[in-house]
This record gives C-alpha cells, sequence and structure tokens, in this order.
C-alpha cells in the first residue's frame, strides 16, 4: 500500500519499504498469544464503557464495582465507583496460593551483585516496609515521596505504601535536589524516602546529597526521611548526622521482621500515586492516578498488549522512576505474577554486550526498551548482540517515534525475524498503552503506533478543533474523544491547570454533556488510510530527550537564573541516538560578554534545577531572539536552525535578518 502523507519523517526510508511495509506476526507467536480473537474491537465499540469490565475483571476485587463509569461530571470521570480493592493484594498477596517460590522480581545490579525475590520474599518485604512506614507515622491518604534508583527498595516502597493507602511520588533517581525539593513541597509530604547511594558505570553515587540539599531549599521539609541503605551497611562516604530527620530503615527492619499488615481496602477512585511530569508552562505537574481504573488499565494492556504470561521472563529496561517503569515493571507485570527484571547499571557498562548478557543469562521472553536505545544498539553494530543466546518471543518500543530503520534493525537483530515487535504510544497521563496493536491480531508496520486498544477512540484535529476526516492520511493534533479507566484523575492539587492544559482547548468547558469533552495529548499524528496511527511528535513545547520527557519552559526558567542572562530560548534539535537535544539560545545583559564561565552557568544550573539527563547540547549566545512585533519568541525558527532547515515564516518577525544572522553563527 502506498504512504499518502507527505509530512513523514521518515518517508523516504518509507518509500523503500513498500514491499515490505507490512509484517505478518509470527505464527507461533500468534499460536500462543493472549489476544486472539478479533471480535475483542467491536464488541469494545459496541459495548462501550461497559467492556471494560474485562480488564476489571483481570483484577481481585473485595467489593464489585457499581458502575463501570460516572461521566456526570466531565472531565472528572470515575472508573468503577463504588468497587474497592488494593493494589499491593492484587500484585502481590493473590499470587502466594499458587506461586509463592517463583520468582516476582529478578535484581540485576551492577558490582555483581543481584536478587532474586519470590513473591514470598516479596510479600514479607512489602509487609514489613508497611511496617515501617505505619511506625513512623504515615496515615492513609499521606503522600509519601520517594526519590529512589533501581534497586528493589524502590518497588517495596511502592507497593508497602500502596498497601497502607499512602499514595506514592517517585521522583526519577537521576533528578536533581531542587526536583525533590519541589515535589515534596507540591505533594506537602511528612515522609519522604532515600538511600545512601548506588553504582552507575562501576562508581558509587552518593544520593544522599541530594537529599541533604532538599532538605535545606525545600519550603516545608519532611519531618521524617527514611534512609535506604544500597549495601549491608551505609556507605562509608556517607553519614547520618545526630539531630537530623533521616531514619535508616535497617534500623526500623529490626523491630519488624515477620511484621503482617493488612492490605487496606481503597476505593476504586482512591489514589495510587502521583507521577509529577512536564508540561506547556511552569512548574511539572502531578498526574494523579487512582487505584482501580489505573490498575485494570495496566494489568489488561500487560496482558494483552506486552502478552506476558505468569511463566515469562520479562524484561522492560526503563527507569521504575518514570511511568512506564511504575505500569510496565512494577503494576502491570506484577498484577499478572510474572517475573520481572530490574537492571541497576548503563547498557554500555562494563561493556556494549551487558544487555544482550542478562537477556541470556534470564533467558528473557519479552523485552520492552525505548527507540533511543535501539538507535544505540544499532550504532555499537549486529555483532555484538550475535555474541549472545538470547531468544525473544517480543519486543516492544516507547517513548519516542520509532523510525522504520531502527523499527527494522531491532527486529531482524534482536528479534532474529520471528520475535513480535510493538510500538506503544501513550503518556503519564494516560497511565497504559493507549494506541498500540493486539500483536496477534494485527499486522506490524514498521513506524506505526498502530490501532488504538480496544475501548480507546482517537481523533486528529485540526488547530481550530475540527475534526480531519478519519483515514485521510492528514496530519493534526491528536485527541482522545472518550474516556479510558487508566487516565489520570485531575493535577495534584490543581484541577484548573488539569482542565487548561488537557481539556480546554478542544472541548466545550460550560457543558456537562461527556461527549463534548475531549482529551489533548499534545501529540501531531496521522491516522493513515490503511486505518494505522502514526504520531508525528509533541506540539506543544514539551521535549522527549533520550525518552526523558523535559519542558521547554523549565529549560529556559533555569537559564534565566542565571545571572548575566538577559533571555533564553529552546530549540529542539533532532539527534541521531538521542531523539531530540536540547539547544539553548541565550541573550546577555548589557556589561555580561558570552565567555566560557557564563556557559559553564548555565549547564550548572539546568543540572541543578533539573537533572544531569537535561544537559543542553549546545548553548548559543546571540545578539537578539527572532520575536514576532508583539514580542513573542518563534521558537519554530529557532528550531530551524538547529536542524539546519529551511526557515519558516519569518513575514511576522519584528527584524526579519535575526534568524539569519544566528543561522550564521550556528552553521558556519
Ligand atoms: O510525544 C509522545 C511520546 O512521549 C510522550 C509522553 O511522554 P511521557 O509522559 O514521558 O511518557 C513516555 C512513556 C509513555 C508522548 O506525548 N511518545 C510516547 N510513546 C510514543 C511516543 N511518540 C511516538 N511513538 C510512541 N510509541
Amino acid at each position: 500500500m502506498a504512504d499518502d502523507d507527505s509530512t513523514d519523517a521518515g518517508g523516504a526510508i518509507e518509500s523503500r519499504l513498500t514491499e515490505q511495509e507490512y509484517l505478518r506476526p509470527p505464527t507461533e507467536f500468534v499460536g500462543q498469544a493472549n489476544a486472539t480473537d478479533s471480535a475483542i474491537y467491536d464488541r469494545f465499540d459496541e459495548e462501550w464503557p461497559d467492556a471494560f469490565e474485562e480488564f476489571a475483571e483481570l483484577l481481585d476485587w473485595e467489593e464489585r464495582w457499581d458502575r463501570v463509569l460516572d461521566d456526570s461530571n466531565p472531565p472528572f470521570f470515575e472508573w468503577f465507583p463504588g468497587g474497592t480493592l488494593n493494589a499491593s493484594y492484587n500484585a502481590v498477596d493473590r499470587h502466594l496460593p499458587e506461586r509463592k517460590d517463583q520468582t516476582a522480581i529478578l535484581w540485576e545490579g551492577e558490582h555483581g551483585k543481584t536478587e532474586r525475590i519470590a513473591y514470598q520474599d516479596l510479600y514479607r518485604r512489602v509487609n514489613e516496609m508497611a511496617a515501617v512506614f505505619r511506625e513512623v507515622g504515615v496515615l492513609e491518604d499521606d503522600i509519601v515521596t520517594m526519590h529512589l534508583p533501581m534497586v528493589p527498595a524502590l518497588p517495596v516502597s511502592m507497593l508497602a505504601a500502596a498497601r497502607i493507602g499512602a499514595p506514592h511520588s517517585e521522583v526519577f533517581g537521576g533528578f536533581s535536589a531542587q526536583a525533590f525539593a519541589d515535589r515534596i513541597d507540591d505533594a506537602g509530604s511528612d515522609v519522604a524516602v532515600t538511600i545512601d547511594g548506588y553504582y552507575r558505570r562501576g562508581e558509587f553515587l552518593n544520593h544522599k546529597e541530594k537529599a541533604d540539599k532538599a532538605l535545606e531549599i525545600a519550603d516545608s521539609p519532611p519531618d521524617t526521611v527514611l534512609l535506604f541503605t544500597r549495601g549491608d551497611d551505609l556507605h562509608e562516604d556517607v553519614s547520618i548526622g545526630s539531630d537530623d530527620p533521616y531514619v535508616l530503615v535497617d534500623d526500623v527492619l529490626e523491630d519488624k521482621r515477620g511484621a503482617e499488615v493488612d492490605p487496606v481496602s481503597r476505593d476504586a477512585e482512591d489514589t495510587l500515586f502521583l507521577m509529577y511530569t512536564s508540561g506547556t508552562t511552569g512548574q511539572p505537574k502531578g498526574a494523579q492516578h487512582r487505584t482501580g481504573g489505573y490498575l485494570a488499565h495496566v494489568t489488561a494492556t500487560s496482558k494483552y498488549v506486552l502478552d506476558i504470561e505468569p511463566s515469562d521472563t520479562y524484561w522492560c529496561s526503563a527507569d521504575i522512576g518514570w511511568i512506564t517503569g511504575h505500569s510496565y515493571i512494577v503494576y502491570g507485570p506484577l498484577s499478572l505474577g510474572t517475573t520481572t527484571v530490574m537492571y541497576e547499571g548503563a547498557p554500555d557498562f562494563p561493556h556494549k554486550g551487558r544487555t544482550w548478557e542478562i537477556a541470556e543469562k534470564y533467558d528473557v521472553d519479552i523485552f520492552h526498551t525505548s527507540p533511543t536505545a535501539v538507535r544505540m544498539f544499532m550504532k555499537w553494530g549486529e555483532d555484538i548482540p550475535r555474541q549472545y543466546d538470547f531468544d525473544f518471543r517480543h519486543l516492544t518500543t516507547v517513548g519516542e517515534p520509532i523510525q522504520p530503520e531502527a523499527w527494522l534493525w531491532y527486529y531482524e537483530h534482536i528479534g532474529g525475524g520471528d520475535a513480535v515487535v510493538v510500538d506503544t504510544w501513550w503518556q503519564t497521563e494516560t497511565g497504559g498503552h493507549l494506541i498500540t496493536n493486539l500483536p496477534a491480531l494485527k499486522d506490524m508496520k514498521p513506524g506505526s503506533a498502530g490501532y488504538p486498544v480496544p475501548g480507546i477512540e482517537p481523533a486528529i484535529l485540526d488547530d481550530e478543533g475540527n475534526e480531519i476526516e478519519p483515514a485521510s492520511g492528514q496530519a493534526g493534533n491528536l485527541v482522545i474523544t472518550k474516556p479510558w479507566p487508566g487516565m489520570l484523575q485531575t493535577v495534584y492539587g490543581n484541577d484548573d491547570r488539569y482542565i487548561n492544559e488537557y481539556w480546554r482547548a478542544f472541548s466545550d468547558t460550560s457543558s456537562d454533556d461527556p461527549k463534548d469533552w475531549v482529551y489533548k495529548a499534545g501529540d501531531g499524528a496521522v491516522h493513515e488510510r490503511d486505518g494505522y496511527w502514526r504520531i508525528v511528535g509533541r506540539l506543544d513545547g514539551v521535549m522527549n530527550v533520550a525518552g526523558h520527557r523535559l519542558g521547554t519552559m523549565e529549560l529556559e526558567s533555569a537559564v534565566s537564573e542565571v545571572s548575566g542572562v538577559a533571555e533564553a530560548a529552546v530549540a529542539g534539535r533532532e539527534d541521531e541516538e538521542r531523539g531530540t537535544v536540547p539547544d539553548i539560545y541565550v541573550t546577555l545583559r548589557d556589561g555580561a560578554d558570552p565567555s566560557q564561565e557564563i556557559r559553564d552557568r548555565i549547564v550548572t544550573s539546568i543540572v541543578e534545577e533539573i537533572g544531569k539527563f537535561a544537559r543542553p547540547a549546545n548553548v548559543w549566545f546571540v545578539d537578539e531572539l527572532p520575536k514576532t512585533r508583539s514580542g513573542k519568541i518563534m521558537r519554530r525558527l529557532l528550531e530551524d536552525i538547529s536542524n539546519d532547515e529551511q526557515l519558516g515564516n519569518t513575514r511576522t518577525l519584528r527584524d526579519p535578518s535575526v534568524p539569519d544572522n544566528i543561522r550564521q553563527m550556528v552553521h558556519e
């Protein structure tokens, strides 16, 4: 089938692919898949929203729900109201009768340390940690902010908090002290959790330092900081003072050995966790996720999209500090009772074959990663994976569009041509997958996310909010026209922001008819003539840097704080490996001259405000930023310059010579 749209970034490659644009899922895969009856699509269409009961029925509920969806107060939709359950019970306790000795978590640390945690061990650890939380005064509905790296303490703490009905808010370990402090303040946490440190590329990273600093800069620092240790004892480089709020988890645990804490009965709509994420404006916002709908959504998609069976060994290489890890390392896979792998370290340490070595060692069946990682593996060459003996049945990607070339490399060199490859589109806010194929039911199409998950209703709108004809192959704004169980409840503490960021653009916000409410994803997409959906990328000042979500505004505000800086604008530059990288354009105040010193201060400010992963690719000092006559900075033009593309419309510029001058400097 011909490719009909001309806006396709990967179009050149795709056109070379026409003969094999679609690939059939391998017969062996289809024969054993969890979703094999395509009637599921029609059933969800016809019986929407009641068909979502099929998702919820994968869980154990204490009380069954009264209704599937209460949509009487849009956009505050309620899923499975009347139902009660506990997420920790579903992820742990309910598996004990059948598989208490089966491994729940396979943890592969650096420095040769590994842990094999059976469901029975996980039960013990989660209960003991729940008792620790109670001991330090955590009550139901208190938000516990965590800043933990990829160590077993992280899923254990999340599940322990869930057990006592305390929502968790995990801050990705790579985030700075400032980011940790901001999230503690926003959530009003009295108890926080951290660790002495962890290993990265052979080096011990002192992680407690960030908590020390967060305690200094937070407006209302927590009363208690629970401190885990990465080894058996506190690392020699780390100490806890006598009168600070630190409490060693190991000390409290001494008295809690063998403790059992009954899972608290939670309403389906009670909050399970917050996940802060970047938006168009200002500070990150806390996407607030419910217990019932979220757990149902991620469990069902883990089963039907990721095709997880309890007997599988499944590995998602994301960090649990991001939504992918919450949904598809912890909650989905564990609710299904499978074995989930967690890796502490980097994919190239101590050698570039590390990923495949782990896959071989644990005989991983299902592997889930990002396009950034695939591009990196591709750059390192197929000779590396070839040296290892692994055999995947199922491969997935998430986080960015995957170029057909990278997709094919993954399919061929990692999947050996007989694994299914699935691209999954979703967001922190959506909780779980929204657009992705049920892999036995749809042909694979490199570069396309595929069909919506059953029951999900996307559409493409133009900027005025008119629907672009379905399957017309034209790009536009991706929206979701009906609610879904995994959706965020709100932005924590800020319902207005929830409405403004996600709904206002394309909804009639004065209406209480749910049909008038449309969720804006912030992505551009194309509904192709063959019915497949292809995601083009963000339209709203949110960047995807090596799979990490970053807001242009957050970067700009970190840069503006540097003395000497007058104005800053950030442009995303496409990068072969990392997807997008930030280029920073800066004007200086009178009296400040461009210098390496200012450049260093800008980078330091970004690292301190956000984290190392947000480091810019370039900092350019310019005389003037391109602005419209009304004074609005035209970032699009800077993006064109960064990417060495033809300049877009410059007619509205106050001074049309500005972009040319900048271009000369950047590309001279
Ligand atoms: O732009 C889309 C991109 O990642 C954004 C969401 O980022 P985050 O909330 O950090 O969640 C990432 C993991 C779900 C989206 O708005 N994105 C995510 N998956 C894909 C994608 N872009 C293209 N294809 C995907 N499969």
